[in-house]
């Protein structure tokens, strides 16, 4: 594994990301076996850092996170927990409550990062963080951050947290360069905030491109996993791959054993734009 050092704090550049884990927007107990041998096998596997939300499945994602973590005996100091209140409850009061409601589903007393999902057109940023600078001081949550926020949003984030955000949490992938495009990705690696890349390989769509097959071809890997390779070989930048395959999940987790060239990393940066 690689990983990322910031703020005294070392993080693995890969963790494992918790969306459709019990359902989708609502808990869907058709899916909950195979959930469960998804968060099994990411923890045998030895991913630490683990990627929820109260909006996944309604809580119920992080529940089966949870349970997991207590079926397979895990140290919670050995984890990294994310979790994110949704912007429908922005105001002082229901960030408290949420944020109480993913410590109950998890069975945690404390949260390593709390984000602010999205951002709503007419948020109150400032009352927002005045709860979030709360609950850091009160020890239920370890570190801030927020997601999808552009950057005009994200420095003003950064004036009111008490605490310096820890990451952005936005989409990046080989075919998804809006927030490259966007100066965010560069203001985070030139200012000590990760970039945590959200759906690093949701590209099976997409036909993989020449590049990236030779390049996969090369190392003997998978083009899932140059994917991944690529993204974590940049500074500040983590990501968060999920899958419920478990080969897949072994797969994601050895994808930091890859070391790209200069020369592999700069092709891929511009192949995809080049062949649409
Ligand atoms: N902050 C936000 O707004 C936001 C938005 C989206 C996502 N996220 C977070 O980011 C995490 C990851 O993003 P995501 O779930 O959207 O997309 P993703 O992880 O890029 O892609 C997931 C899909 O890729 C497949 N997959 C994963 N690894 C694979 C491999 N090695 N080979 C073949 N297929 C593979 C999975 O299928 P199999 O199950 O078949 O492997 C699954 O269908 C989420 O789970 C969530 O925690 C955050």
């Amino acid at each position: 594994m690689k990983y990322e050092t910031i703020h005294s704090l070392t993080l693995s550049k890969i963790g494992f990301g918790t969306w459709t884990i019990g359902g989708e927007t609502s808990p869907n107990p058709t899916v909950d076996s195979a959930s469960m041998t998804a968060l099994r096998s990411a923890l045998e596997t030895g991913y630490t850092h683990f990627d929820a939300a109260e909006y996944y499945a309604s809580g119920h994602a992080e529940e089966l996170l949870g349970r997991a973590i207590r079926e397979t005996k895990t140290k919670r100091e050995n984890l990294f927990i994310t979790s994110k209140v949704s912007p429908e409850h922005l105001d002082y009061d229901n960030v408290l409550k949420s944020c109480e409601r993913s410590l109950h589903c998890l069975g945690t007393d404390y949260i390593d990062l709390y984000l602010i999902h999205w951002p709503r057109l007419g948020m109150k940023l400032e009352e927002a963080f005045r709860a979030l600078n709360k609950l850091v001081r009160d020890g239920k949550v370890r570190h801030l951050g927020v997601s999808n926020f552009k950057l005009k949003l994200l420095k003003q984030a950064q004036a009111y947290s008490e605490t310096p955000i820890l990451t952005d949490q936005v989409p990046y992938s080989l075919p998804n360069h809006d927030y490259v495009e966007n100066g965010v990705i560069e203001y985070c690696q030139q200012n000590d905030i990760l970039v945590t890349a959200y759906s690093p390989v949701k590209f099976r769509s997409i036909r993989v491109n020449k590049v990236l097959g030779d390049v996969a071809k090369a190392h003997a890997a998978t083009p899932f996993q140059i994917a991944l390779a690529w993204l974590i070989a940049q500074p500040r930048v983590i990501t968060i791959p999920m899958s419920l395959n478990p080969a897949h999940i072994r797969e994601n987790f050895e994808a930091a054993d890859i070391q790209l060239t200069a020369e592999e990393m700069s092709k891929l940066g511009n192949a995809w734009k080049k062949s649409e």
